[in-house]
């Protein structure tokens, strides 16, 4: 059913680890990350390795129906229960029972749906619209989601009771961006599993200058994004054009703030700055490291970017990371490591 999960950092390691030692157990999961980041891949990858493995899997995304709908979709309705309904229907928990219920964004879910799911969770009960009669589900619940849960119950947009009840196990899966050792492994598994799918069999690898743009790039669709930059490249083969709009569109260039020093805007920098001069003021060329002279050219520009960025939110760098697109701990990181100093206020 779902792909074996694809990566080798830390983050999907652990991800692997849990999914080993929760399986079996059948305790209420959440799994959280961005969209595209392989929370369903998760779910699916649970389910397989556990004893329900065979049962039903059903999922169900609680963003994309009105609250009405979503309630009799989750619990099912008796003939009659409401103008429309012709006859007795099964809900999702019906069907998932003695397998998997996937609610997928449950972050979306109302209040007055949060309760009901709350005592479904509590009680293993629950009765369809218009009956009076429980039915009784021993239902596996996963849950994903995209939002901060804690941040919405501090909004009182989720339920803290239900949030302890779902949350026994919480599996995170990190932005693509943030885990870019495993880009290369993910593009090796979906180029082959695509070109098998589109009857491709002489695909030509991807070169070491275009891999390089793709680790770097920063991925906002995380690995679904990939993959249909995968299938582009594979359908169109015009692999470092297709690499490059995507960098080119998806960069905010700012504007250096000081444009009257001409040697503060890195495009403009000359190269000299970025070699180590010898006394004649020539670079070494026996020493030659490009891999450290792009390096020093890329802090720079990086150094002006966060700067620039973090002077518009005026130091919020919780602000600053979602501009940039790059989690809040690398932009810590980044700040430390290229010595961005906060400005000094003025008494
Ligand atoms: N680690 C991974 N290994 C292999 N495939 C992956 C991995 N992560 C994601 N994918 C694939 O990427 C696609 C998107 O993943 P998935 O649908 O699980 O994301 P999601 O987090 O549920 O996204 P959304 O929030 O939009 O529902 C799927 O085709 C999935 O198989
Ligand atoms: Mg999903």
């Amino acid at each position: 059913m779902g792909p074996p999960i694809i990566g080798v950092s830390k983050n999907i390691e652990r991800a692997k680890e849990l999914i080993e030692h929760v399986a079996h157990t059948g305790l209420n999961t959440v799994i959280t990350g961005e969209s595209g980041v392989g929370k369903e891949v998760i779910a699916q990858n649970l389910y397989q390795k556990s004893p329900r493995m065979g049962k039903p899997f059903i999922k169900i995304n609680c963003a994309a129906l009105p609250e009405g709908l979503l309630e009799s979709e989750l619990f099912g309705y008796e003939k009659g229960a409401f103008t429309g309904a012709e006859q007795k229907r099964k809900g999702k928990f019906q069907l998932a029972h003695s397998g998997v219920l996937l609610l997928d964004e449950i972050g979306d879910m109302s209040m007055p749906l949060q309760a009901k799911l709350l005592h479904v969770l509590q009680s293993g009960e629950f009765a369809p619209l218009g009956s009076e009669k429980d039915v009784k589900t021993d239902t596996w619940v996963i849950a994903a989601t995209n939002h901060d849960l804690k941040q919405d119950i501090n909004e009182g947009k989720f339920r803290e009771d239900l949030y302890y009840r779902l949350n026994i196990i919480k599996i995170q899966i990190d932005p693509l961006r943030d885990r870019p050792e495993d880009i290369p492994p993910l593009i090796e598994f979906y180029f082959k599993e695509f070109a098998t799918q589109l009857n491709r069999d002489n695909v030509d690898n991807l070169s070491p200058v275009i891999m390089d743009k793709m680790i770097n790039y920063h991925w906002p669709g995380n690995v679904r994004e990939l993959q249909n930059v995968l299938k582009r490249m594979l359908v169109l083969g015009n692999h470092e054009q297709i690499i490059d709009e995507l960098i080119g569109g998806g960069m905010v260039m700012p504007v250096i703030a000081d444009t009257s020093s001409q040697d503060s805007s890195p495009s403009s920098a000359p190269i000299d700055s970025f070699l180590d001069l010898n006394g004649d003021n020539a670079p070494d060329l026996n020493n030659f490291s490009f891999k450290k002279i792009k390096k020093k050219a890329v802090d720079r520009v990086e150094r002006e970017i966060i700067t620039y960025i973090l002077q518009k939110t005026e130091w919020n760098r919780s602000k600053a990371s979602k501009i940039l697109k790059i989690s809040y701990k690398t932009l810590l990181y980044k700040i430390s490591d290229l010595n961005i100093e906060p400005p000094t206020k003025s008494i």
